[in-house]
């Protein structure tokens, strides 16, 4: 066991990977964790052995041990990182558990499902001395890189309106869908999706180039027609079936005001008769960001809308998403011993909006930022 994680990693061996949760998700950080040539997947726990079996299998972890506990595989020689890609509800004692025992952190999001176990992860994270990372894994987009080149160097000018959006009809087609559509697990259509669209306001809302902004205060309405009904459509295969209703809201529109004066607007929509998107606009006093388009007619060679290089996020395909680059910008900051932007003190922030958004629909009041800490949800 790793007891004094402060250290800076010594290349001496690979950096010891343990995925918990053997899912969906958890494949994509496999993969990646066993691609990184300064780290290796030791060890796989899930709720049952063979779905860890299965994962070691499919992605070729060479050597790896499965366990059907987090306890017994913490127990396991060489693990230094704990990879939790359980549902959402187990992510706090997860986290606690594996911190505890001084390991680093990779954390899927939600990272929580109330703002008591964020302060409780945060508290025990800092306490243990150990390094995290939330896999709000968008920041490694190749788009989102390009975008936040521009915003760093100066090309939009001085930053005031930022829209996000995650539209995309979730449904059975999912495989965490029985867990995420109760209110008890998945909380809101925020919680389970549309806290990828806050934290890319968060990220845009903040010209440095790896910085995301403070927000101070939410306003929020929810609505849609989907909640309590059992038809639902399969983006998939274009067509409608009966099935489990979700419990929240398939529409959230939030308000954000930032720190450093930005309005922010961003909404979550689970009920759109479409394929997957995730529309982005930027406004500054010089210039503006549509999607990956910019305008800027003080830059040089100005002739209209350029396009931004890189991949659009419009994918809801987990295949899609940049793991790799996220898990290898987290060996970095181990290996060097900083903290990543990305950090659980960091995601707080991004779920503080979702929580805030909730206090909203009760209250109908404008919610100030950072939340009260003795706020109940
Ligand atoms: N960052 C992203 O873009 C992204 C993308 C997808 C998902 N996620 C997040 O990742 C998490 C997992 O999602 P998923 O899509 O991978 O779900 P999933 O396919 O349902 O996988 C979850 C796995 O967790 C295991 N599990 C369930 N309860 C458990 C327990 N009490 N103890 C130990 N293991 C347990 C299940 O294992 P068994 O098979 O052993 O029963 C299942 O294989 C969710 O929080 C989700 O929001 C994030």
């Amino acid at each position: 066991m790793n007891r004094n994680p402060n250290h800076h990693h010594s290349p001496a061996r690979p950096l010891g990977v343990l995925i918990h949760g053997a899912g969906w998700v958890a494949g994509q950080h496999a993969a990646a964790f066993r691609n990184h040539p300064g780290t290796a997947v030791v060890a796989v726990s899930s709720r049952s052995k063979s779905s860890a079996d299965r994962l070691v299998a499919e992605v070729g972890l060479t050597g790896a041990r499965t366990f059907d506990s987090l306890d017994a595989a913490l127990a396991c020689e060489g693990v230094d990182i704990v990879c939790v890609c359980t549902p959402q509800q187990f992510h706090c004692e997860n986290v606690l558990t594996a911190a505890a025992a001084g390991k680093h952190l990779v954390i899927e999001k939600p990272a929580a499902i109330s703002p008591a176990e964020l302060r409780w992860m945060r508290d025990a994270v800092n306490r243990a001395g150990v390094k995290s990372i939330v896999s709000f894994v968008l920041r490694w987009n190749p788009m989102f890189q390009q975008i936040k080149r521009h915003l760093a160097a100066g090309d939009l000018g001085e930053l005031f309106c930022v829209e996000t959006d995650y539209q995309s009809y979730n449904s059975d087609w999912w495989g965490g869908w029985e867990e995420g559509r109760r209110a008890d697990a998945g909380v809101s259509a925020m919680a389970v999706a549309g806290c990828h669209a806050i934290d890319a306001l968060r990220w845009f809302a903040a010209d440095g180039e790896f910085e995301a902004a403070d927000p101070i205060e939410v306003f929020a309405y929810a609505g849609g027609r989907r909640k309590g009904k059992s038809v639902q459509y399969n983006p998939h295969e274009q067509s409608w079936h009966e099935g489990t209703p979700l419990e929240y809201d398939g529409l959230e529109i939030v308000l954000v005001r930032f720190s450093n004066g930005v309005l922010g607007k961003v909404a979550v929509n689970f009920e759109c008769i479409q394929p997957y998107a995730f529309p982005v606009r930027i406004f500054g006093d010089r210039g503006t960001i549509r999607d990956d388009r910019l305008y800027a007619p003080g830059l040089p060679g100005h002739d209209g809308w350029r396009k931004i290089p890189g991949i659009r996020p419009d994918s809801s395909d987990v295949s899609h998403h940049p793991f790799q680059a996220q898990a290898d910008h987290f060996i970095d900051c181990l290996t060097r011993g900083v903290d990543s932007h990305c950090n659980l003190a960091d995601a707080v922030k991004t779920h503080e909006v979702l929580f805030a958004a909730l206090e909203c629909y009760r209250s109908g009041r404008p919610v100030a930022l950072p939340l009260a800490t003795q706020t109940p949800i």
